[in-house]
């Protein structure tokens, strides 16, 4: 007899709409690893009272199983800073910019804003801001990503960074490319460009477009480089 299971009830459904609702009728929360992206669980029908060994077991592949598109979609975003001429509809990048707006900001005060910049000749001055600016005169459109002093006086530059950093990651989630654009020491200049006021600190620019190139993945520095065990320098063992 199997050791009866702390988690009990479950109807698991395979992913899509489930033809049974998944439910549980005692034990803990199902633990989050376990849902499938609907919110419900990726295992065959009709599993009832697995024991816990095995729920744990599944738990522990299902894991590896949810982290693979994550991790594959992580490691495959790029700079990209050539694009195809065609043009980029703009509710794509209203996606986008939808996504990123769910990024995290200290007090939840979420003080940034988005200029969708589609002007031409905005466009080229964009692209002479600094050496490494070109980019963005090879794309149909830009987004210049600008965070609020005022709104955020002590963490706008986080709050901004995290943003932009959402951003990057959602233009790459609906398939448009992009690379960040360095902002910081040109501040008064981006302003100008895209007529924003001085409160408003440009944090990144976006040339956005659909990829013509497919760059190779830059070198990364180990991870044993980098991280430390409860206290600095303590690195990872081998
Ligand atoms: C804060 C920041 C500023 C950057 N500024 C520029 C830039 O001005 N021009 C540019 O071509 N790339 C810029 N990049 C892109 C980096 O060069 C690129 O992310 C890095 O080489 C790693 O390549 P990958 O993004 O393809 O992984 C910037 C990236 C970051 C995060």
């Amino acid at each position: 007899m199997p050791t009866p299971c702390e988690y009990t009830m479950y109807e698991f459904v395979r992913s899509g709409p489930p033809t049974t609702r998944t439910y549980l009728t005692s034990g803990p929360p199902l633990p989050t690893c376990l849902l499938g992206r609907e919110g419900y669980l990726n295992l065959p029908p009709g599993c009832f009272r697995l024991e816990r060994e095995v729920f744990i077991q599944a738990a522990a592949s299902l894991r590896v199983a949810a982290e693979l598109p994550c991790a594959q979609f992580l490691l495959s975003r790029r700079s990209v800073r050539r694009f195809k001429p065609d043009p980029v509809p703009l509710d794509l990048v209203l996606r986008a910019l939808d996504l990123a707006r769910h990024a995290p900001s200290a007090h939840n005060r979420q003080p940034w804003e988005f200029v969708v910049v589609r002007d031409r000749g905005r466009i080229e001055e964009l692209s002479r801001i600094h050496e490494w600016s070109s980019p963005v005169a090879r794309a149909p459109l830009a987004i210049v990503v600008l965070a609020d002093t005022r709104q955020a006086p002590d963490s706008y530059m986080q709050d901004g960074a995290i943003v932009a950093t959402y951003l990057w990651l959602a233009l790459h989630c609906v398939g448009l490319a992009t690379v960040w654009i360095y902002t910081l020491n040109k501040a008064e200049e981006i302003r100008r460009i895209i007529g924003a006021p001085d409160h408003l600190f440009p944090v990144a620019i976006f040339p956005v477009g659909f990829p013509a190139v497919e760059p190779k993945p830059r070198p990364r520095k180990e991870l044993k480089e980098l991280v430390s065990l409860d206290a600095y320098g303590a690195r990872l063992p081998g």
